[in-house]
C-alpha cells in the first residue's frame, strides 16, 4: 500500500471512502478544534456525510480536479492534506491542511504540505500553489510562511464560517521560487 514516510513515526497515504469509519473516528476526536477557521469538520457532520466528503475527494482525484492525503501517526488517523482546487490546465492549485489537536506542534503538516506541493510542480507542472486562510488562524499562516509562501492579499469578508463573515488571506509559491528553494534536481 503507498505510503511515504514523514519521519518520526509519521505517514501520508490517500484517503480514500474505505477509511470512512477511521476517518469520522478522527474528526470525532479533533472536532471544535478542526473547525474554528474551516467547515471541514462541518461537513463529516456523522459517519455518512464523512464517507461521502471522501467520495467527493475520490470522485475529484478520478478526475483529476483535487486529492485527499491522510497522515497517521504511530498508525493513527490524525490529520490531513489535500488538494482543494487542482487545475493542470491552468497550472494552478490550492492546498489544504487539517491536524487533531494532539497531534499539533510537531511539524507535521508542513512536512505533508511539501510533500504534495513538491509533486505538483514537479511532476504535474503546477505553477502556482495556493494557501487560503482565515486572517484570524495564525497556526495556518504559520504554515504558509514555512512553506515559503509570499502573502498575497486579502479577500474581505469572503467566506461565511458558522455565521460570521471571514476575511480571507491568500498566500502563494510559484513553482520557480519552489524549485530555487528546495533544488531542481
Ligand atoms: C493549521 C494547523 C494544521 C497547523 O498545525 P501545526 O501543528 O501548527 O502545523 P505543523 O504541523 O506544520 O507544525 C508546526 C509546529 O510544529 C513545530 N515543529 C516541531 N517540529 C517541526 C518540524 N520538524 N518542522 C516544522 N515544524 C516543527 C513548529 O515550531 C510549529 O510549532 P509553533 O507554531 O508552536 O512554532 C492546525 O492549527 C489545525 O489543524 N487547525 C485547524 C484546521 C485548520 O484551520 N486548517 C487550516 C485551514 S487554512
Amino acid at each position: 500500500m503507498f505510503a511515504i514516510s514523514l519521519g518520526d513515526g509519521a505517514e501520508l497515504r490517500p484517503l480514500e471512502p474505505w477509511r470512512a469509519e477511521e476517518f469520522f473516528a478522527h474528526v470525532e476526536r479533533g472536532r471544535e478544534y478542526i473547525g474554528r477557521h474551516i467547515g471541514f469538520a462541518d461537513a463529516a457532520a456523522d459517519l455518512d456525510s464523512a464517507r461521502g466528503l471522501l467520495q467527493s475527494y475520490a470522485d475529484k482525484t478520478a478526475a483529476d480536479t483535487g486529492r485527499l492525503y491522510g497522515i497517521w501517526l504511530d498508525g493513527l488517523l490524525v490529520g490531513g492534506v489535500l488538494f482543494r482546487v487542482f487545475d493542470v490546465g491552468l497550472g494552478n492549485c490550492e492546498v489544504g491542511c487539517w491536524l487533531e489537536p494532539a497531534a499539533a506542534g510537531r511539524g507535521l503538516v508542513t512536512r505533508a504540505a511539501r510533500v504534495i506541493i513538491d509533486w505538483a510542480v514537479r511532476e504535474r507542472g503546477i505553477h502556482r500553489v495556493e494557501w487560503m486562510v482565515s486572517s484570524d488562524n495564525t497556526p495556518s499562516i504559520n504554515v504558509a510562511k514555512r512553506l515559503g509562501m509570499s502573502r498575497d492579499g486579502v479577500l474581505r469578508e469572503h467566506y461565511p464560517h458558522r455565521g460570521v463573515r471571514q476575511d480571507i488571506e491568500v498566500w502563494s509559491v510559484l513553482a520557480p521560487e519552489w524549485l530555487s528553494a528546495h533544488g531542481t534536481r
